[in-house]
């Protein structure tokens, strides 16, 4: 994974040794690396150079403000989703006017505060929305911008549950009514309806990119249906939903510069501003999460012994390999530990639930008890999509930069997450 390698024996973020910052913050922690960071977004930005266009980096993937401010520096639009993404995105430095407001559900207070800090456009996903988007900007005296989203009905061929661009999906407009939304639209107060977006999927690593290319050429067609209506269009918005490798081997998955190349070929020729919506892209080779061996244990299942590597981090700090199968390659701090023989073994977490593990069945090296080890591509979906269930606080998020490193957000406090909570006058 570029920018995370050994060096001196130990797995290192940059300049920095994984086993010196978790010996100053303990552990489980994220550690994400700026070159990473930027080497991704830069790879973007000059795959579609000469094509105008807009990256709003996905905060969803990874909404940490150190991670929001270093995109915000490049220059980095951003995809938010609710009114604290955009708010913490607003916190970040990034403009208004380089921000889209996604989601299903958006509530009325959501529209208004987005309306009123100026952001550059809503991506409306029904008709109920663009009537409840149209009152709320006429009662506000001001104009809502707005990109239909369509639904293409095209199949991302990814995990079921980050597929989202199918009919049966809860997202977006049946593309066959686009058009008459899009005509409803121009005529309601309150509303410029100003281009077209979709998102079909995510971590999409088909070789060919067929499914972009499909979808592509639907918009492509909806946008010259929609000229012959009379729609001026400003933006087709496409979404996010490229693919990284988790498997970190030699099977490379589609560059920025193929998907530049194929979304060049359906729709450059259009005259219109490319937004895209990258998440995963940009973060998820950019982030690990070393996590500590508590224990080992070997336990009979039939006649095989099988080999449990139990860490301290767990399915509430990483819930990807439970929640969609997702594979993470593990690899051991300590780089000698590479070269004995490895064995089967399952990574699992504390939590009281047979789902809690980050890796099953997995040939990994012997992991003695204290031993570190760095769960790879855990940039995206990771310390967003962490809880604190078992009552296990949030754990750390740092940040490296060549040599130096920064906690980006420390570790939660166990009596913080119980002063949440209130007893009732009857019980206090
Ligand atoms: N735009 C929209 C409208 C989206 O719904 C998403 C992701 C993105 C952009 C960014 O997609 P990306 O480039 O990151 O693929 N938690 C799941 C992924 C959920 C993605 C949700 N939407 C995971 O860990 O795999």
């Amino acid at each position: 994974m570029l920018h995370f390698d050994y060096r001196n024996g130990t797995l290192h973020a940059e300049g920095v040794s994984l086993t010196e910052i978790a010996a100053k913050v303990g552990t489980p922690f994220y550690c994400y690396s700026t070159a990473a960071l930027e080497g991704q977004y830069r790879a973007l930005d000059s795959a579609f150079a000469g094509t105008d266009h807009l990256v709003c980096y996905a905060v969803k993937a990874n909404s940490n403000q150190a991670v929001l401010a270093t995109m915000a520096r490049l220059g980095a639009g951003m995809d938010v989703v609710s009114a604290g993404e955009l708010k913490r995105a607003r916190a970040a430095g990034v403009p208004a006017d380089r921000i889209i407001f996604a989601g299903v559900g958006k509530t009325r207070d959501e529209m208004a505060y987005a309306i009123n800090e100026r952001i550059l456009g809503f991506n409306v996903e029904s008709a109920a929305e663009l009537d409840a988007l149209s009152s709320v900007a006429s009662e506000l005296g001001r104009t809502a911008r707005v990109a239909l989203r369509v639904n293409p009905d095209v199949d991302a061929k990814t995990h079921a549950k980050i597929s989202t661009g199918k009919s049966e999906n809860k997202f977006g407009i049946p593309y066959g009514q686009a058009p008459e939304l899009m005509d409803k639209a121009r005529g309601l107060p309150g509303i410029a309806a100003v281009g077209i977006h979709m998102h079909i999927g995510s971590q999409i690593t088909d070789k060919k990119l067929t499914p972009f290319r499909d979808a592509f050429r639907l918009m492509r067609e909806l946008t010259m249906e929609l000229r012959q209506r009379g729609h001026v269009l400003e933006h087709l918005d496409l979404g996010g939903g490229l693919g990284v490798s988790y498997t970190l081997d030699n099977q490379p998955t589609p560059q920025p510069a193929d998907y530049a190349a194929v979304a060049r070929e359906a729709l450059g020729d259009l005259g219109l501003k490319l937004v895209l919506e990258p998440g995963r892209l940009l973060v998820g080779n950019a982030g690990v999460l070393v996590s500590r061996v508590i224990f080992v244990k070997d336990s009979a299942k039939n006649v095989e012994s099988r080999r449990f590597t139990i860490v301290d981090a767990a399915m509430n700090d990483l819930i990807r390999p439970t929640l969609y199968e997702a594979h993470h390659e593990i690899w051991p701090v300590d780089a000698s530990l590479r070269d004995k023989p490895s064995i089967v073994q399952d990574v699992v977490g504390p939590v009281c639930e047979t789902g809690d593990y980050l890796a099953l069945e997995r040939r990994l090296p012997p992991f003695a008890a204290g031993e570190l080890l760095a769960v790879m591509t855990a940039g995206a979906y990771g310390a967003v999509m962490a809880s604190t269930y078992n009552t296990r606080p949030l754990v750390p998020e740092v940040l490296v930069r060549g040599k130096e490193w920064a906690v980006v957000r420390p570790r939660m406090d166990v009596e913080a997450i119980i002063a949440l909570d209130r007893l009732p006058g009857w019980l206090s």
